[in-house]
């Protein structure tokens, strides 16, 4: 044989290796899933997305949740901890509640592309809308997570939010959150203590009215410093008089797809553990 002929074959050999291992292999493997049904009666699994959810996986992609959260969860053999008696344990995952069992390719049938995600600086989110069902929470946190988890080093999306005039009536669907929060979305905001001091002398009875109207049974004595740190306290968690923060339609959408995952909830045959 000369030498381009080995070098040919060469070539041919290694191009049609990965062509068989990469594709032909794994589409005849995986190319013909079909969504699992168990009976007639039950609904099949898993569910294509639907309504503002599909726009909000978009926004999941856009904002790089991915490079920080997963979506699949590891089987009962992978994933060590410790129980009480320092004996080392496998199924981490399972054990905080991140699904029911290991994900398996099926529950992607649907997600093109897929969000798999490669780091865990999050929790998994592969089964979000089971473990934590509310918008409300949800939209919180994005706003700021601090304001949910005071350690947490995730980042804020305040643009997914806008701070507006209320007009009328408070909108049901403005976010609950004291003005420590509001006043400069994706901040914590807190007067200086001389903008308070300044407030006090301004505002001061006001500022008492609002907060002993939500809460008539607290006493606040503003003679003293402790009584004026006590009424801060408890006027950052009151919410803003006139302002309001609302979902942007990319939040609300991005909270409807958070709501949708919930993979690893329903039994598959070929997910065993
Ligand atoms: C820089 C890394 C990082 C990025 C980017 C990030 N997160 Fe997080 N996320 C975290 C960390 C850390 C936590 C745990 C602390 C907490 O709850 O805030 C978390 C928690 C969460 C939780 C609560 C999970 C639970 O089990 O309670 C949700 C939901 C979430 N993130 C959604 C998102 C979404 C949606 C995006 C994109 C818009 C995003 N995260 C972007 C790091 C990140």
């Amino acid at each position: 044989m000369d030498r381009g002929m080995v070098i040919f074959l060469g070539a041919l050999f290694t191009f049609s290796s990965s062509w068989l291992g990469l594709i032909v292999f794994p589409f005849q493997q995986l190319g013909h899933e079909q969504p699992y049904q168990k009976s007639d009666s039950d609904d099949p699994y898993p569910q294509p997305l639907q309504g503002i959810a599909v726009a909000g996986k978009r926004v999941y992609q856009a904002n790089g949740c991915m490079y920080c959260h997963s979506q699949q969860v590891r089987s009962q053999r992978f994933g060590n901890w410790w129980d009480d008696n320092g004996e080392e344990r496998t199924g981490a995952d399972i054990k905080r509640s991140w699904g029911l069992r290991r994900t398996v390719s099926r529950d992607y049938l649907y997600d093109n592309p897929t969000m798999l995600g490669t780091m865990r600086t999050g929790p998994d989110l592969a089964n979000i809308g089971v473990r934590n069902p509310s918008a409300m929470w949800h939209h919180t946190h994005l706003l700021n997570p601090r304001s949910a988890n005071p350690w947490s080093i995730m980042p804020s999306f305040p643009y997914l939010y806008k701070r507006e005039k209320i007009v009328g009536d408070r909108s049901e669907k403005a976010l609950l959150l004291g003005r420590e929060w509001t006043v400069h979305p994706g901040y914590r905001w807190r007067p200086t203590p001389q903008q308070w001091d300044e407030l006090l002398r301004e505002r001061g009875a006001t500022i008492l009215r609002q907060v002993l109207a939500s809460a008539p049974t607290e006493t606040f004595d503003l003679t003293t410093a402790d009584g004026q740190k006590r009424l801060l306290d408890f006027w950052l968690t009151t919410p803003e008089e006139d302002y309001q923060i609302v979902p942007t339609a990319d939040g609300e959408a991005l909270v409807a797809y958070l709501l949708a995952l919930r993979k690893a909830e329903v039994p598959l045959p070929e997910a065993k553990e």
